[in-house]
C-alpha cells in the first residue's frame, strides 16, 4: 500500500441488473482495481434501484449495526477489503428496527480492510426515494480510513452545498460519493463542490436503464474523480463499466487560495441565511 500522503484512490463504475444481488456483486467487486487505496461503488450497487415498494426495498435490507449479523453485502465487501487491503465504500439498503418500527435507509458503507466498518445515512432523499427510505438523520459524517479523512456523501446530496460544505468543515479530504445518477449536472457541479471546499471527491455512478414502475430512469455514468483545484484527475464516459482510477495527495492542495485568503476560515456565517 501506498504511503499515507498518497493515495490510489477509484470511482467504479458498475451497471448492475435489478434483484441479481450475488451477479452485481461478482460484476462490481471485479471491476475494483488491484493496489487501490479506495474504492468506491454506487449507490444501491448490488440491489438496483427502483423498488417498487418500500417492502421490496425492506426485502435487500441489511442491518448495519456494529453488533448485528453481516448481511450478504457487508460479508463480500468485508471480505473483499481484508483479501485486497483496498477501503470500499458502496451503496446499499439498510434496515433498523422491525414490524411498525422499521426503519429504512439508503446508506453508504464503508469498509476498512480490518474489518471496521461506518455508515452514512443518505440525508437528502431523491424523487421516489421519499416514498420507499426515511430520511437520514445524522450528520454527514467523515471518518479515518486508508491513512486520511473520508467524508461521505450520496448522490443528490450533490445539489446541496452543504453537504460537501459540512464534510470539509468536518475535516474530510476525500469524499467518497456513491451515486446512481439521472440528472445531468452531477458531474460538472462536483468540479465546484471541491473547489469550494478544497477536497478530492470520488464519485461512482452507474450505467444502464430501470424501468420497474413505468417512469424510466437511466442513469448517466461518467464516474469520476475530481481534485481541490476542480481538475478531472479521471474520468469514464456516459456509457459501459469500470473504474477511473486516479492517485492522490489528500492533503494537498490545503484551503488556503491566496496569500490571504482561506476558504474555511474566510467564511462569515453570522452574515449568512438559515
Ligand atoms: C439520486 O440521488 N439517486 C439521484
Amino acid at each position: 500500500m501506498n504511503s499515507p500522503r498518497s493515495l490510489t484512490v477509484a470511482a467504479v463504475q458498475t451497471s448492475p441488473v435489478f434483484g441479481r444481488v450475488d451477479a452485481n456483486l461478482d460484476a462490481a467487486l471485479a471491476l475494483v482495481p488491484g493496489g487501490c487505496d479506495l474504492a468506491v461503488l454506487p449507490e444501491l450497487f448490488a440491489s438496483g434501484y427502483q423498488f417498487r415498494s418500500r417492502a421490496e426495498a425492506a426485502s435487500f435490507a441489511e442491518d448495519l449495526a456494529p453488533d448485528a449479523a453481516s448481511g450478504p453485502v457487508t460479508t463480500r465487501l468485508a471480505a473483499h477489503a481484508a483479501a485486497t487491503g483496498t477501503t470500499l465504500v458502496a451503496g446499499l439498503v439498510e434496515r433498523e428496527g422491525a414490524n411498525e418500527g422499521l426503519r429504512l435507509f439508503n446508506s453508504a458503507l464503508l469498509v476498512r480492510p480490518d474489518g471496521t466498518r461506518d455508515v452514512y445515512r443518505k440525508v437528502h432523499l431523491f424523487m421516489d426515494e421519499k416514498l420507499l427510505f426515511d430520511p437520514g438523520d445524522r450528520p454527514f459524517p467523515v471518518f479515518a480510513a486508508c491513512g486520511t479523512k473520508v467524508g461521505l456523501m450520496i448522490c443528490f446530496d450533490w445539489i446541496f452545498p452543504e453537504a460537501a460544505r459540512s464534510l470539509a468543515l468536518g475535516g474530510a479530504r476525500v469524499i467518497a460519493h456513491p451515486c446512481n445518477l439521472v440528472l445531468p449536472w452531477c458531474q460538472e457541479a462536483m468540479v465546484t463542490r471541491c473547489l469550494e471546499n478544497a477536497v478530492h471527491a470520488v464519485t461512482a455512478n452507474r450505467v444502464g436503464c430501470e424501468n420497474r414502475t413505468g417512469n424510466e430512469l437511466a442513469f448517466s455514468g461518467g464516474s469520476q474523480v475530481v481534485a481541490p483545484r476542480g481538475e478531472r484527475l479521471a474520468r469514464l464516459p456516459s456509457t459501459g463499466t469500470g473504474a477511473a482510477v486516479a492517485r492522490i495527495a489528500p492533503g494537498v492542495p490545503g484551503t488556503q487560495v491566496t496569500l490571504r485568503n482561506d476558504l474555511l476560515a474566510d467564511r462569515r456565517p453570522g452574515l449568512y441565511r438559515g
